[in-house]
Parts: C-alpha cells; structure tokens; sequence
C-alpha cells in the first residue's frame, strides 16, 4: 500500500505511541486487503464499548491506548454500552459491572470520543451524505449507511474503527470502491410487507441465504426508514450483509448495479422467518423495543399504543440520548413512561447483562435481536409485530 511521506512519518512514530499503533493497525489491514492507499474519512462509529464484550483484557487494552495521550481527530461516535450510563442503578445494573463499564467509557472520552452510544448515529446528528467515505462498525449502521444512504464504509472492527477515528483515515478497499458495490443476488418478493419485523423476517431469510453477499430487492413497496434500518439489521445478523439495494429506492439502485448473472431468490412467504426466530415460551417478563435504536416515529407509534394504558412486565424501549431528549423536550417521553414503559438511552439488550438482571424470557419485534438474545444472553425469545409485542408488555404473556 503506498503511504504518502506524512503517513510513513507517523507511521514511525513522529507524533507519539498513540497515532503510531491506529497507523501500524491501518497499515496492516491495508496490505491484507490489497488496499492502494489510505484515505480521509468524514466521520467514525467505534463498537466493542460494552464490558461484556470487552471483559478485563479489553478495558486494559483501551486504558494502555487512551494513556498515550492521542485524540480523535475526526467525528467519532459510540456503539452501545452495557448499561444506560446514567440511568443504571435505578435500572437494578450490578454495581461491578458499571464500575468497569465507566472505565471504559472514562478510557474512550480521553480519546475524544463522542459518548453518543448509539448503534442509529444516522438519527442522531451524524448522517453521512451520498458517497461520503466513513469507517463505521456496528452491522446495522453499516449497513443502512451503505445503502439507504449511498454512504462507503467496510464493515470495520471496534480496534480498526478505533484506528480510523485516531488518524482521520481508512484503507481503500471493499466498499470504498465503486466496482464491490454491485449486487450478487437479485431477490424478488412476492409477499406483503407490513411492519418492521415483517422486514426483521424477510432480512433474516435473506441474510441466511446471501452470506456476505449484496441483494438487489424488487418488489417492496415503498419502505420507511425505519423500515429499512430492520430489514438491513437482520441480514447483517443472520449473514454478513453489509450493503443492499431496494429497487426505486435506494440511491444507487439500478439495472446496472446487478452483477451478470446474478442469482434470482424468491420470497413469497414469510412464515419460515416468524418461526424460526420464535421460541414456544408463554411468559414473557421483558419487552425490548428498539433495535436498531428507536427513532421519534416508533416512539410516536410506541406512545399511541401505550395510550391510557398500564404495563404489566418490563418494558425497555432502547434509543439514543439524542432521540429520548427530543422525545423529553417534545413530551413524549413522558406519554411512554406514564404506562410504567422505560425509555432507555446508551445501550442495548444484546450487550447489556440481561441474563444477570434476572430476566428469563423476552419479547421483540426485531429479527436482529431474537436471532442474538438466545445466544448472547441465554433468554427465550419471542419475535412478532410491535403490537404484538406492546400486548406482551401489558399481559405479561405471549399470546401467538
Ligand atoms: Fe443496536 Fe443492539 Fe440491535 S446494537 S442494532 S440495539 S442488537
């Protein structure tokens, strides 16, 4: 990979220890991946915040790194934490784990990381433009900047993320050029699609079949955005899919952005999808809503359905803090939490220590988060529509 003469430098360690170990990460992935250069990025998403992804060894290592005294020196935001990071006492968090949570989080401010922990940094004052090149990490955000927002980032790790927002820059390869951004597979969906989590079952089906490959999608009639955001999340949990194209939809959307050959799949039902992410447990004693975090649209949809109504098991509504501070200026928040729901900012169910919470079994509407909770967190799943699932909240139970 060829490095200018100020590359080399730093990579040599002319401005100190720090820059030099983001340059010697960046370098070496480079020359992995047969990249020709570095270049600039506009903005960072950093995961592998929670201490229960990054343990004892992570929070060393991060601690090591922010002692150097390096800085960011682009836009860099966070993945979500394991816990809400003011909120966690009241929520029953264990006392050891947040104080090993701050620390990390203590260890990434020194590095001037913005402590927005958020896997929808698109909804909360970061929102690339249209070929803008990022180096972002957390699946689901990679894969709605690719492409619902025409934006260019790999699918980076938490360490090669880190990097990026440490030096400004990323190895040119993969999605950062025009001709890996072509559809594998074209896949044409018959059947009607009515929510978010009928998209959640659909990217789940895809994601299993396409692996790391990019779908073109024909058929689907005019999704939301939020739609999207689930639909892209699913795929990028059952497969690896880091980009995909929705016909008339998305910006680089065309008959030209389809390999030769391409594989047709069809879709004509989802029931497959339902049943596969569903457990056959009854009771449920979490509800967990927002995955990707919740927008201002699901919370309004959220507050109309919670309406004059009282819950009757945990329900855990995840967004960012810059969304629940629209909600609380708009008083939204307060038409949620008045149903005993609770609007929770920084984290999510899949990183945070649910298992040690005492919670057994949960409802979701998202696919990303029933196909992981089984496995990450030991709970019984229950995946449906989102009023299915604001039911489970007001009866404690699971009624197919
Ligand atoms: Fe976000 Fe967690 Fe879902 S990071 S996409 S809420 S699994």
């Amino acid at each position: 990979m060829h490095l200018t003469k100020k590359e080399k430098d730093l990579l040599q360690g002319s401005e100190g220890k720090g820059i030099q170990r983001a340059m010697e990460i960046l370098s070496a992935l480079g020359e992995i991946y047969a990249a020709e250069k570095l270049i600039p990025v506009e903005s960072v998403q950093v995961s592998g915040v929670s201490f229960k992804n990054l343990g004892d060894a992570g929070l060393e290592f991060l601690k090591d790194w922010a002692e150097t005294g390096v800085k960011a020196r682009v836009k860099a935001f966070l993945n979500p934490a394991g816990m809400d990071l003011r909120d966690w006492r009241r929520l029953g968090f264990p006392e050891e784990f947040a104080v090993k949570q701050l620390r990390i989080i203590d260890n990434l401010k020194r590095m001037d990381l913005e402590l927005t922990c958020t896997c929808t940094p698109y909804l909360a004052g970061n929102k690339p433009r249209l070929g803008e090149h990022i180096a972002w990490s957390e699946s689901s955000a990679v894969s709605y900047a690719n492409s619902v927002l025409g934006a260019r980032t790999n699918r980076e790790s938490g360490i090669s993320a880190l990097s990026s927002a440490l030096t400004g820059l990323t190895p040119e390869y993969g999605f950062h050029l025009d001709m890996n951004r072509k559809a594998d597979y074209v896949v044409d969906v018959s059947s009607s699609l009515k929510s978010a989590s009928d998209y959640s079952a659909l990217g789940y089906m895809v994601g299993k079949r396409v692996g790391g490959g990019i779908p073109y999608f024909r058929g689907l009639s005019n999704p939301s955005a939020d739609e999207l955001k689930s639909l892209g999340a699913a795929m990028a949990a059952s497969g690896s899919v880091a980009m995909y194209h929705v016909e008339n939809v998305t910006p680089e959307a065309n008959p030209d952005s389809i390999k030769k050959d391409a594989p047709v799949l069809e879709i004509n039902d989802l029931a497959k999808g339902y049943s596969e992410l569903n457990s056959k447990t009854r009771v449920i004693d979490l509800v967990s809503i927002g995955c990707p975090h919740a927008s201002m649209e699901e919370l309004q949809e959220i507050a109309s359905l919670l309406e004059g109504e009282r819950v009757n098991t945990t329900l855990w509504i995840t967004t960012s803090r810059y969304v629940k501070q629209k909600a609380e200026d708009s008083g939204l928040l307060d038409r949620i939490q008045g149903s005993g729901a609770v609007v929770v900012s920084d984290t999510c169910m899949v990183v945070a220590p649910v298992e040690d919470l005492g919670f057994k079994s949960m409802a979701t509407n998202s696919g990303k988060m029933a196909f992981y909770v089984p496995s990450h967190c030991g709970l019984k799943v229950r995946f449906g529509s989102l009023r299915q699932c604001i039911n489970s909240a007001l009866t404690g139970r699971w009624e197919p």
